[in-house]
């Protein structure tokens, strides 16, 4: 042994415990940082928490009794009983609710929500005269804008690259299909689905182009199993619609697809896909280890599953047989309405894709985007 280099040992052995120590301390004491400086949403009645408040022309909203009664206590325009996964998001990254880009006079500072119920990706999905997915887009470079004007060109930069981009896309596109038969006659279940997808990317790489560096999409859920898909089946009234299934999944594959090309063609833009199909689809399969009920019909609303007429809204004088119901415990339901779920469901999938492993976000999860 040559003891010469004994000292230098020592001194290197030292110098790894001075450096070492505090990053293994760390680790073990301090959570993550999470570090997001404002959010920036997209998308439908999933996420919108407002937006179509501000239109004219539209039937899509929810700003009636009883939507927002368990949290809010009064309607906000959410479709659903509380927070929706956009809020249960901001609140977890310590964020207030991002206000809708209509709002007036609003700071858009922390973010904005641009989300319009009953757009989808393409521009022909629109329900209604609603702001549709590459609108939305638009408003964002807007945004964009008045940030640089306050903050920079630079800082801007800086604030958007950091920003979380959240998008729930997609399901308006598949109703639509499913329900015009025009739709079907112009295109297969395969071309339509690769158009949605396209649109998606579109849409994906417009925000990047814009300076998105972090995303997270959450994929379609078991479309077939909402309460009016179930009403509306032909084949077995009450039971999950396979086509819609088929639909969504066709959808998630295809998204699936296009993210692992994303990471390869741009592998600086982080993007996250929120894996709520089989987490709602174990919900229906095995309700009481969820703390749930009922998984089949919604909490609110009139007529068959409570999904013939939309909750809150009237029953027309000419359907005496039909009666509003709204259920004593949301929490126990999985649906709020038709289509939207509980806020406590919210909660419990965002949970899920906050912490989850790669069966709940893909490829990593939204707490460890929150901290890249
Ligand atoms: C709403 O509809 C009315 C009547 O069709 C039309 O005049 C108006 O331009 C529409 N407004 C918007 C914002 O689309
Ligand atoms: C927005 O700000 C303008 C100018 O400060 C004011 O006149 C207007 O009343 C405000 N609108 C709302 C809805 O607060
Ligand atoms: C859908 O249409 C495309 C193009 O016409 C065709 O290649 C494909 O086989 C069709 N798929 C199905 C399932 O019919
Ligand atoms: C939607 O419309 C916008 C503007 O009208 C257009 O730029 C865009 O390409 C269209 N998107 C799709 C998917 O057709
Ligand atoms: C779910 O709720 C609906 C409407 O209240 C009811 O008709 C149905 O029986 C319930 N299902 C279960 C399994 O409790
Ligand atoms: C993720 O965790 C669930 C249980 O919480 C487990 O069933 C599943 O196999 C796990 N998936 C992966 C990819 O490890």
């Amino acid at each position: 042994m040559d003891f010469r280099s004994v000292p230098s040992l020592v001194v290197m052995t030292l110098c790894m415990t001075i450096i070492i120590a505090p990053f293994m301390r760390g680790a073990e004491a301090r959570p993550q940082r999470i570090d997001v400086p404002a959010y920036f949403a997209f998308g439908d009645s999933f996420a919108d928490v407002g937006t179509n408040n501000y239109l004219p022309n539209t039937t899509a909203r929810a700003n009636f009794p009883p939507y927002g009664e368990t949290y809010f206590r009064k309607p906000t325009g959410r479709f659903t009983n509380g927070r929706n996964i956009v809020d249960i998001f901001a609140q977890t990254v310590g964020l207030p609710s991002a206000p809708p880009y209509l709002q007036p006079n609003s700071s858009f500072i922390a973010g904005v929500n641009f989300a319009s119920a009953g757009s989808g990706l393409l521009n022909e999905t629109n329900f209604g005269s609603v702001v549709s997915m590459s609108e939305q887009v638009d408003q964002f470079k807007t945004v964009r804008v008045l940030l640089q004007n306050k903050l920079s060109a630079w800082g801007a930069l800086k604030l958007i690259s950091k920003s979380i981009f959240l998008v729930l896309s997609g399901s308006n596109d598949i109703v639509e299909y499913l329900s015009d038969p025009d739709f079907q006659s112009q295109s297969n279940a395969t071309q339509f689905l690769s158009t949605v997808v396209e649109a998606y990317q579109t849409t994906l790489t417009e925000l990047y182009k814009s300076g998105a560096r972090k995303a997270v999409l959450v994929n379609l859920a078991p479309l077939g199993c909402s309460p009016s898909a179930r009403a509306a089946n032909p084949f077995s009234p009450g039971e999950c619609f396979p086509p819609g299934n088929d639909l969504a999944l066709g959808f998630n594959a295809g998204l699936r697809q296009l993210v692992d090309s994303l990471h390869f063609a741009l592998p600086d833009f982080n993007i996250v896909i929120a894996e709520s199909y089989d987490l709602i689809l174990s919900m229906i399969n095995d309700k009481k280890s969820y703390g749930l009920d009922n998984v089949s019909a919604a909490c609110c609303g009139a007529g068959f599953m409570n999904a013939q007429i939309r909750c809150g809204l009237p029953v027309p004088p000419g359907l005496l047989e039909i009666e509003s119901s709204l259920c004593k415990r949301p929490s126990k339901y999985l649906f709020w309405d038709i289509v939207h779920p509980t806020e406590q469901v919210v909660k419990l999938l965002f949970k899920s894709f906050w912490t989850g492993n790669t069966s709940f976000a893909y490829p990593m999860n939204v707490k460890a985007l929150a901290s890249v």
